[in-house]
């Protein structure tokens, strides 16, 4: 079988040689498009792939269509926003995405990012620590409970909204469960966004839940642009001079709101939280593994399309 690794931001050259071993002891071929600049590219690329594993590359009922012998598609990482699950699903084909291996390294940036923003951006004035501080994590998932260990070791409060996880779950890692989505806010000088992006969360987070942050508050998303509204976040920020935003996927008003609040937003150039040679090398190897065994015995155990 060909199993074709599609990535625009390409893994580490270590994870590569990590899933090119899994894929050579399973007898399996293995092609590589990396930092690719047009669909064409992917379209031509997947023409003969039995199986794609890609990142956050979009992987569109048009790029399917060119793929006749396309059996599975393994996405290295948490969120599969970017697969058409429909469309893959009516050509039969199986989508996995590769569960709690980048989690940490994502988790990780969260601090990165707050400790710079608290920081006031190292402009040299003083800031803040983060010591005894409030933090709320909405969505307590692989993310969010690796963001809950690390605040921990800061001496941090750490609370936690998610209502498909059970307080327990929360409790035994030593995060007060929250009920209440705008408490979450209200009572937390920080928050830390770990939602997927769905059509429920899309633009869920807007001017009300922002503005309830305490004074001096700061929003961290690693999570998805798309959660975000938009327009609600710049009427937030003009409102409340004292929040800050920090962001691992900037907004599509980015240079807007560099421009109209110095000092107070921060994006990186390129999402960079599963950008590290660890997470490459658990989720590029985990998502081979993924793909031998369900050549090999039709395991689907990670399938999201079902
Ligand atoms: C994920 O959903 O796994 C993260 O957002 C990482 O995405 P990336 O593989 O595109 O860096």
């Amino acid at each position: 079988m060909k199993i074709l690794v599609a990535t625009e931001k390409p893994f580490a050259p270590v994870a590569i040689e990590g899933i090119r071993r899994v894929a050579d002891e399973a007898g399996h071929e293995l092609a590589l498009l990396e930092k690719y600049t047009s669909a064409e590219e992917l379209y031509a690329a997947v023409a003969d792939a039995d199986a794609l594993i890609v990142r956050s590359d979009k992987v569109t009922a048009e790029v399917l269509a060119h793929a006749p012998k396309l059996k599975i598609v393994v996405r290295a990482g948490a969120g599969y926003d970017n697969v058409d699950l429909e469309a893959a699903s009516k050509l039969g084909i199986v989508v996995e995405n590769t569960p709690g291996q980048n989690s940490n390294a994502v988790a990780e940036l969260v601090f990165g990012m707050l400790i710079m923003a608290v920081r006031n951006m190292y402009a040299g004035t003083s800031g803040s620590e983060l010591l005894g501080k409030t933090l709320g994590i909405h969505a307590f998932g692989q993310v969010g409970r690796n963001v809950a260990r690390i605040a921990q070791g800061f001496g941090m409060e750490v609370s936690a909204f998610d209502p498909y996880c059970p307080d327990e779950v929360m409790e035994k890692a030593g995060v007060r469960p929250i009920h209440d989505l705008p408490a979450l806010y209200s009572e937390n000088k920080f928050v830390s966004l770990h939602i997927p992006a769905t059509p429920e969360t899309r633009r869920s987070v807007g001017f009300d839940l922002i503005t309830r942050l305490p004074q001096g508050g700061v929003l961290i998303n690693t999570a998805r642009k798309e959660v975000i509204d938009e327009e609600g976040l710049k009427k937030a920020l003009a409102e409340r001079p004292d929040l800050k935003y920090v962001a691992d996927i900037a907004p599509d008003n980015a240079a807007e709101l560099t421009a109209e609040f110095p000092g107070r937003v921060f994006f990186t150039p390129k999402k960079m939280g599963a950008q590290t040679s660890e997470a490459n090398i658990n989720a590029g190897i985990a998502a081979a593994r993924q793909i031998a065994a369900f050549f090999l015995n039709g395991d689907t155990r990670f399938q999201v399309n079902k």
